[in-house]
């Protein structure tokens, strides 16, 4: 079975219950560093989508400030249930990163937190060309992941047949002409800043994108 299939089948309902604690709603008001850095590239009533969202408590929290309209898509039927029911101002539907069920070009920002890491390989460059495609040109994507210095698979603890694949997922997007790093910051779980063990150092990357650019323009003759 794909790992794709068995969070549609109960990981992700597993993953929701597992971690409720630390999405509860009165939590919507904290402010951790991937937020803190995610805002500085949105403006009020801009449109995010959060691609393996949860119940979409981060979301939400671009909701309050700076005033965004959230999309969210996750596998667990659970954890869009408790969002639609927590904040009904969102848009949240179970899905999966392969198959956005958005338009084109429909998002100012698209936002990968923790969620490329469970992704097939084998699914990436669809996963890659979906998030392409609903975000706009002149947008920004968001990407908060383990980033070692060198890929790393390891087992996914909760459910047989999971791996958990750390690798620097920008580099897929970076390879594109039309996506620059805007920003990166490390950070680990336990504190903010650079985590000794290459295994569990995470990173907030911003990418921005802009489908004219990468090309110095020719000289005339
Ligand atoms: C570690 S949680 C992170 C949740 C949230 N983004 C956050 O930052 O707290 C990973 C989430 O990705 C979801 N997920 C797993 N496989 C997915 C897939 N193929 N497409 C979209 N989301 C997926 C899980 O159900 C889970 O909610």
């Amino acid at each position: 079975m794909s790992q794709r299939d068995i969070f549609l089948a109960g990981e992700g309902d597993a993953y929701f219950r597992r971690n409720a604690s630390g999405y509860a709603p009165e939590r919507a008001d904290a402010n951790p560093l991937p937020l803190q850095t995610v805002r500085n590239y949105l403006r009020p009533g801009q449109r995010v989508l959060e691609i393996g969202c949860a119940n979409g408590l981060n979301l939400e929290r671009l909701r309050r400030d700076p005033g965004c309209t959230g999309s969210g898509i996750d596998p667990s039927a659970a954890a869009i249930e408790a969002g639609r029911q927590a904040f009904p101002a969102l848009d949240l539907q179970v899905g999966t990163a392969d198959q956005l069920p958005f338009a084109d070009a429909s998002f100012d920002l698209v936002w990968f937190g923790f969620c490329l890491y469970v992704i097939d390989r084998p699914l990436l460059p669809r996963v890659v060309a979906e998030a392409d495609r609903v975000l706009k040109d002149g947008g920004f994507l968001a990407i908060v992941d383990f980033d070692p210095d060198a890929p790393v698979r390891r087992r996914y603890s909760h459910a047989a047949g999971v791996n958990s694949f750390k690798t620097d997922h920008a580099r897929m997007f970076l390879g594109f002409p039309q996506y620059v790093l805007a920003e990166k910051r490390p950070f680990s779980h336990s504190a903010e800043g650079w985590d000794a063990d290459p295994g569990e150092r995470l990173a907030v990357q911003v990418l921005a994108k802009n489908n004219a650019g990468g090309y110095a323009p020719l000289e005339s003759a």
